[in-house]
């Protein structure tokens, strides 16, 4: 039998939290053959829920579950895993500035980053999924000098898959039939979902959907626009689908991406496609033997080029903004 890996939820008494923790009991990241032990963090106030979460999940007798750890302290929390999915946030409130909003974050990100360096396993996956994501990724990535970059990702799986649903919806096909889609740049509204090299079947999409003002307004602006959608009906952000996207992304990560496909994951930029090097950028990657690598050669548009640097000019500002707020 497998020895159990230690997987890291932080805001696990969150919404976003509480959809996560079973999937990943239940085998859905890791695998049907993986033992886990959960450690849920979360801060005082949340404590009491967070031991509610922890009640459900004895009571749920998951097999591969061989332990839970809940807990308010950063440094219990972070001790032996060996993947880190980073949820807990300052979320930003009404009448806040960005800036103040920021600040919070970036002195979370930069404590956490902490506490996973020196108590971590060696070679920890670390996934951001709060927000501003790319940029609380940068920040734990910067104070977290001895975990390798690579290992330093954020959440855009959720745009990528947003994207793979609506060209299943628009072409009537399987969504599984869909591939290859492309979330460029920051996971916010600047973000790029490009189909330019996605296929169905062996077909491009462009030439399926036969329409390319809706491939460059309305789709685009919908996936763009898809958590605020979410939060205008459910009157809460998207939780179950960023779960279960925050799954693919580590499962992929781990167990490698499909023959022929590719995913989209926030990343440390080293420059490919002139995106400038240092920021933490949404491209296409495939994953083997626990790496990605960034999906190389892909031909890009005018069109397409113009959304690439506007969404890094974005995560450039946002980047100095983090910093401001470090002096
Ligand atoms: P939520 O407010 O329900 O849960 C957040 C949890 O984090 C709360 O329980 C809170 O007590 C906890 N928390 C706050 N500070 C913490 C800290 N320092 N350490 C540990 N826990 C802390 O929010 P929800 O809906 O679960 O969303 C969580 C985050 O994910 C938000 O930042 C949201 O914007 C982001 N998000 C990102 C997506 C993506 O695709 N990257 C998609 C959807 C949401």
């Amino acid at each position: 039998a497998k020895e159990p890996v230690r997987v890291l939820v932080t805001g696990a008494a969150g919404q976003i939290g509480y959809a996560l923790v079973p999937m990943v009991a239940r085998g859905i990241m890791l695998g049907a053959d993986q033992p886990v032990i959960l450690h849920m963090l979360d801060i005082p106030p949340a404590a009491e829920a967070l031991n509610g979460v922890k009640m459900e999940l004895v009571d749920a007798a998951f097999p591969l579950l061989k332990g839970v750890v809940a807990t308010t302290d950063v440094v219990e929390a972070c001790t032996g895993v060996s993947v880190a999915v980073m949820v807990g946030g300052f979320p930003r409130k009404e009448g806040m500035e960005r800036k103040d909003v920021m600040s919070k974050n970036v002195s979370i990100y930069k404590a956490q980053a902490s506490a996973l360096e020196k108590y971590a396993a060696p070679n920890c996956k670390v996934l951001i999924v709060a927000n501003p994501a790319n940029t609380n990724a940068l920040i734990l990535k910067e104070f977290a000098p001895s975990i390798p970059e690579k290992n330093i990702t954020c959440l855009t799986r959720l745009d990528h898959n947003r994207a793979l649903g609506q060209i299943s919806e628009r072409l009537n096909v399987q969504v599984s039939d869909v591939k290859n889609v492309i979330i460029w740049g920051n996971h916010s509204s600047t973000q790029y979902p490009d189909v330019t090299h996605a296929t169905v079947g062996d077909k491009p999409v462009p030439e399926l959907v036969k329409d390319d003002a809706w491939l460059k307004g309305e789709f685009i602006a919908t996936v763009q626009q898809r958590g605020a959608a979410i939060i205008k009906a459910r009157k809460l952000s998207s939780a179950l689908s960023a779960a279960s996207s925050a799954c693919d992304h580590i499962r992929d990560w781990v167990l490698g991406t499909p023959e022929g496909t590719w995913v989209s994951m926030g990343v440390y930029s080293d420059g490919s496609y002139n995106v400038p090097a240092g920021l933490i950028y949404s491209f296409p990657v495939t994953c083997s033997g626990g790496e990605w690598k960034i999906v190389q050669g892909l031909s890009i548009d005018e069109f397409s080029r113009a959304k690439l640097d506007a969404t890094a000019a974005e995560l450039t500002e946002e980047k100095a903004l983090a910093y401001s707020c470090l002096s």
